[in-house]
Parts: structure tokens; C-alpha cells; sequence
């Protein structure tokens, strides 16, 4: 397994995968062109950081965050907006992985607060918030907005193999 950073614009549709995988019935039916292009439309290249997880050469997995808000580059708030395991590989620990890595990140960089975002019919990000010891910011009628201080934090990603 490798994490690599991915510089500039991802090809988003390489992952549509994984934009199905995390895509909310919520967000309305769409072409996989058309979440590709959802997700291109909605990156910015000076804010965001953006992860590949490979297995061998396959991509099993990504996240991406943002300074938050995206127009104060000097804020310490970051948020998450993607985070996905391909589904076949899901409950072995790769997304714990990836979010001690996210989270590792944001303190490496300074962040003192990282904002990320469930559905509450979405039990595994639930789950994956909860574990890693983020608290509630806000509650609306579907989500729940979670907060963590990645200064506070010092879960290092485990090796995986
Ligand atoms: C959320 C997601 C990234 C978790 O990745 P994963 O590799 O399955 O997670 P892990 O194996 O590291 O498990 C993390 C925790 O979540 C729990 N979990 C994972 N998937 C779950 C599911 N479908 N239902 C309930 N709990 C789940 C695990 O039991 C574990 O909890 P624990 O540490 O208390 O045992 C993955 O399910 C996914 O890609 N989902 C689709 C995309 C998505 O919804 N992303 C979140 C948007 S915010």
C-alpha cells in the first residue's frame, strides 16, 4: 500500500469508483461523466490537498480537504470533503488509514481545527468520525458537522500490508 500526494487537478474520472462509493443518494441521480465533472468544478487547486492510496498500481482509496474557509488561505480551520475506500476493500482498516494520515496532514501544516461532514444514514463515516475521537459541531436534521484539533492528536497512519 502507498499514499501519494496528487498535485493539481485529480482526473476525477480514474476514481469514479470511488465517487460512487461516497456519492449521497441525496445529491440526485447523475451520469459518472457528470460527478466527474461535479467533482472537477467543484476542486480548487490552491486550497486543496488530495491523496491516492494504491494497492500495487490500483487505486483503492482518496481523500481530499480544504482550508476552510476556502477564501481566507491564513485560516487554521481545514475541511474534510472526500474521504473513500473502494467497497470491496472497506472494513479492513484502510480507512482508518487514510484518516490518520488526512488528520497528520492538517497538523503538519498547522491546522488547529478540521471540520468533515457525515449523512446520518451514513453509518460507516459515522463510525470512522467517532473512532478517531471527533465531537459534534453541528447537528442539522440530516448531518452531523464533526470537529477534531489535529494539534491534539497522535494517531500515526499504521503500516498496512
Ligand atoms: C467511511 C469509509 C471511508 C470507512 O472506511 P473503512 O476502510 O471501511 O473503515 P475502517 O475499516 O478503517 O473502519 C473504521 C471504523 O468504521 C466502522 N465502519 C466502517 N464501515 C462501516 C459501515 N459500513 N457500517 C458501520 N461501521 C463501519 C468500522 O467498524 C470502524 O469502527 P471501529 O474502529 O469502532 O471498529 C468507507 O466505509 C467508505 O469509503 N464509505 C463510502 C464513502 C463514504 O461514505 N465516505 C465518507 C463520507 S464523509
Amino acid at each position: 500500500m502507498k499514499l501519494r500526494e496528487i498535485k493539481g487537478i485529480p482526473q476525477y474520472s480514474e476514481i469514479i469508483e470511488l465517487i460512487n462509493a461516497e456519492w449521497p443518494p441525496e445529491w440526485g441521480e447523475k451520469t459518472d461523466e457528470e460527478k466527474a465533472e461535479v467533482m472537477f468544478q467543484s476542486h480548487n487547486i490552491d486550497t486543496e490537498t488530495v491523496k491516492y492510496l494504491y494497492d500495487d498500481n490500483q487505486i483503492i482509496g482518496f481523500y481530499r480537504y480544504s482550508i476552510w474557509p476556502r477564501g481566507n488561505l491564513d485560516s487554521k480551520t481545514a475541511h474534510t470533503f472526500d474521504i473513500a475506500i473502494l467497497p470491496s476493500m472497506q472494513k479492513k482498516g484502510l480507512g482508518s488509514f487514510l484518516m490518520a494520515d488526512l488528520i497528520k496532514d492538517c497538523k503538519h501544516k498547522g491546522f488547529q481545527q478540521l471540520l468533515s461532514h457525515s449523512m446520518r444514514n451514513n453509518q460507516g463515516s459515522i463510525n470512522i468520525h467517532r473512532s478517531f475521537g471527533f465531537t459534534v459541531h453541528l447537528e442539522t436534521e440530516d448531518s452531523i458537522v464533526w470537529e477534531i484539533n489535529p494539534q491534539l492528536h497522535n494517531i500515526s497512519p499504521k503500516i498496512i500490508s
